[in-house]
């Protein structure tokens, strides 16, 4: 059996310092001012457990929702305003620190890694959105697999944290992927921390989990697929569009920070659904909308073409122009 691999002392130390905040004691809702027992157990019940959720709300908004009075809840609101970690600002030159420690992934496909630049970065979120058996699933197993490469191959020389919605993650395909890249089977298998996410709820305590599992893992990738298919089939209609979207995005802001923390790779999977009233362009959007699309650092675009062949298509990345790479699945995995 593999060991779980330590961090390092120093690369802790390198994480603290380019992690503000993150390490801090955290305050509870216990710590702000007139708060007693039975107040923060009503603040808990409504969700309310971090500080800077309270210190979003208005008086009104929380009175109701934690069933307090509106006087207590402005000066509770008052409290955590001045001791939420606000965060925020951190300066130009900390932040091309932080960007320097940008990590690359290869996919096996060198078009589709000029893509995205030479690879697939870490500290970002990439969404891969397409129809069913366009490759998603694919890709996932593919960078799962090249994390565990070292670094002058391409990968990470990490673990990965794979959570599974559609039931469709398979060792099989892992152990061929492994073979074909010359990395044993069992090795690959042993760094890749597999997971069944029965309904969204679950999928987001397993993000929690993932959190609290990577203060001893050195997770590099965290892959969810699919991020949406869970959201999709529990928020039904109009009347849960809100509910759905507020979750969603807090969802991919834990990923988020997940991938700053540990200087990882996230990559989510999201279906299209068909737009049978588009006039022009492409007839197919993402599901998720803008949340997800603002949420994802690069959106890759999947597109089945002839003779096997797969179109991703960079869409409204950061840094990078627009444009188009072919690539093909094969036994192996992904190819050119
Ligand atoms: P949904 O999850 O259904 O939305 O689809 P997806 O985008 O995840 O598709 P997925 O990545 O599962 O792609 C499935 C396709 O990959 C198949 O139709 C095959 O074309 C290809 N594929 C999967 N496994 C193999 C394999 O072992 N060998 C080869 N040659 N192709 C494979
Ligand atoms: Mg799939």
């Amino acid at each position: 059996m593999n060991e779980m691999s330590e961090k390092t002392a120093s690369e802790k130390v390198e994480e603290e310092e380019i992690v503000i905040d993150v390490d801090e004691p955290e305050l509870t809702v216990e710590d702000l001012p007139g708060v007693g027992p039975a107040t923060a157990e009503k603040l808990r019940e409504a969700g309310f457990e971090e500080l800077l959720a309270i210190a979003v709300m208005s008086p009104s908004e929380l009175a109701e929702q934690a069933e307090l009075g509106e006087a207590v809840s402005a000066k509770i609101i008052a409290g955590a305003k001045k001791m939420a970690n606000i965060g925020g600002f951190i300066s130009g030159s900390a932040l091309l620190d932080r960007r320097k420690l940008v990590q690359k992934l290869t996919s096996g496909s060198s078009s589709l890694d000029e893509l995205l630049g030479g690879g697939f970065e870490t500290q970002a979120i990439v969404e891969v959105f397409g129809e069913f058996g366009s490759g998603k699933t694919q890709i996932g197993h593919q960078l799962a697999v090249n994390s565990i490469l070292p670094f002058d191959k391409g990968g990470f020389d990490g673990e990965i944290f794979y959570i599974d919605t559609e039931d469709t993650f398979r060792p099989e395909r892992i152990a061929q992927m492994a073979e074909a890249v010359g990395i044993d089977p069992q090795d690959a298998l042993d760094r890749i921390h597999v997971a069944r996410a029965y309904n969204s709820a679950h999928q987001i305590l397993l993000v929690d989990e993932i959190k609290r599992m990577s203060k001893n893992i050195d997770v590099k990738l965290i892959i969810v697929d699919s991020l949406t298919s869970h959201f999709r089939a529990e928020y039904i209609g109009r009347g849960m569009l809100a509910a759905r979207q507020q979750k969603l995005n807090k969802h991919m802001k834990e990923l988020k920070q997940l991938s700053d923390v540990n200087n990882a790779l996230v990559l989510v999977t999201n279906q299209v659904m068909s737009k049978p009233d588009a006039m022009w362009g492409d007839p197919t959007k993402a599901i998720g909308g803008h949340i997800v699309a603002h949420a994802s650092t690069f959106r890759l675009y999947l597109r089945k073409s002839k003779g096997g062949r797969r179109i991703a298509r960079l869409i409204d990345s950061p840094n990078l122009p627009d444009g188009e790479a072919v690539f093909t699945v094969t036994t192996e995995g992904l190819r050119d």
